[in-house]
């Protein structure tokens, strides 16, 4: 299906969308695309004149950044799995021991943030204004945002910028256990990255990362207590955690589509397309296609294991997945010990309004 306002085709099924997400020749770069595509107006929206996020990237730039940045992220989400999971129980700790509290609040939006903070290794001092650093610049997710909320982007940009800038400088001179450190030592021994390459890249990991973290958690736990046959099999077995994040994942994927524009003219699902167009690649079409996934509308956490697309594919796919599995599994796994009994605490549930995302604003639950 091609969308001629927005200048963009819309591919729906997992083995189209399977097929142009892992494939190497495809670009990312907005700048690739056509002249008022809207992959390329939203580009137009954020881009200042320093770079790019690997996102937005494409080789041989991409892989020289992408490289060293995922190695140093999974080596640190593994070799620090277990403080990451004590600063979850804080959070669930700290929440009340029976009662009513919003989930979104007060577990599902600190825990990403509070998780990536100690991994780059952001000063315990200055969390809380990491915290709104990192939440301004998340507003460049939005496309329909205001004036004002432009304006408070840029400006959490600018500090997040600064401070990274500043935590880098300090870790040359006296470097600690965290991904800051790594990267500092990577340019160090000779690795080929700028300092501009690599701030935008730290910052991107929390614009990439923490929206889509909290929604994995709030759709997880909405979905469970909305399944009570679920969360039941969920008490009874915990070796289905792990599975149950991933049919949370494949079921209310967090992202909603990602893209790819055309190198040369092809013809990709059957339609001829030409050099410059953008195909949105729907991963919650793909997500529930009926030809791989039985009962695809079906939220089953027992269902035989099968690969989604939540995070991408190929080249971009998400440097973040271990590190966003780690968090949820650990989030239900303390719920399920912390509480007897979890239930929904409010009848109807908002979407939040912000396209591409799929995600739950506010989430009261009754714990005891
Ligand atoms: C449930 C949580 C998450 C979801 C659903 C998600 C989803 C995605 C998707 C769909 C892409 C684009 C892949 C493609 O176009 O093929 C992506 C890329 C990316 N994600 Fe995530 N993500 C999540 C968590 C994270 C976390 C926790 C981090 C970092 C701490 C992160 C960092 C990134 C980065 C840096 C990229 C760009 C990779 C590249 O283009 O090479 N993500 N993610």
């Amino acid at each position: 299906m091609r969308d001629d306002a927005a200048k963009v085709w819309m591919v729906s099924r997992f083995k189209d969308v399977r097929g142009l997400i892992n494939d190497p020749a495809m670009l990312r770069s907005p700048h690739a695309a056509e002249e008022g595509s809207i992959s390329r107006r939203f580009a137009q929206m954020n881009d200042g004149d320093g770079p790019q996020s690997i996102l937005f990237m494409d080789d041989p730039d991409h892989a020289r950044v992408r490289k060293p940045l995922a190695k140093a992220l999974y080596k640190r989400t593994q070799s620090m799995k277990t403080e990451i999971e004590g600063l979850i129980d804080t959070v669930i700790d700290a929440c009340p021991a029976d009662g009513i509290f919003d989930l979104m609040k007060d577990v599902a939006i600190p825990v990403p943030v509070l998780v990536i903070a100690h991994i780059l290794g952001v000063d315990e001092s200055r969390l809380d204004d990491f915290r709104e650093w990192s939440e301004a610049a998340i507003l460049s997710l939005n496309p329909v945002r205001t004036p004002d909320q432009t304006a408070q982007m840029e400006a959490g940009n600018q500090a997040l910028l600064q401070y990274f800038s500043e935590l880098l400088e300090r870790r040359r001179r006296n470097p600690r256990e965290d991904l800051i450190s790594d990267m500092a030592s990577y340019q160090a021994s000779g690795g080929e990255m700028s300092d501009a390459e690599l701030l935008t890249n730290l910052a991107s990991l929390l614009i990439g990362g923490n929206f889509t973290t909290t929604d994995l958690i709030g759709n997880g736990v909405w979905l469970l207590l909305t399944h009570p046959d679920e969360l039941r099999k969920l008490r009874a077995d915990r070796s289905l955690t792990g599975p149950a994040v991933d049919e949370i994942l494949r079921f209310e994927s967090p992202v909603a589509s990602t893209s790819r524009t055309l190198p040369a003219d092809h013809e990709v699902a059957g339609c001829p397309m030409k050099q410059s167009q953008t195909v949105f690649c729907s991963l919650h079409g793909a997500n529930r296609d009926p030809e791989v996934f039985a009962q695809s509308d079906r939220f089953d956490i027992t269902r035989a294991k099968k690969a989604h697309v939540t995070f991408g594919g190929g080249q971009h796919l998400c440097i973040g997945a271990p590190l966003a599995r780690i968090e949820a599994r650990r989030v239900l796994e303390k719920l399920l010990d912390r509480y007897d009994t979890i239930e929904l605490a409010q009848d109807e549930i908002v979407w939040r309004q912000l396209p591409f995302f799929r995600g739950i604003e506010e989430l009261k639950i009754r714990v005891s």
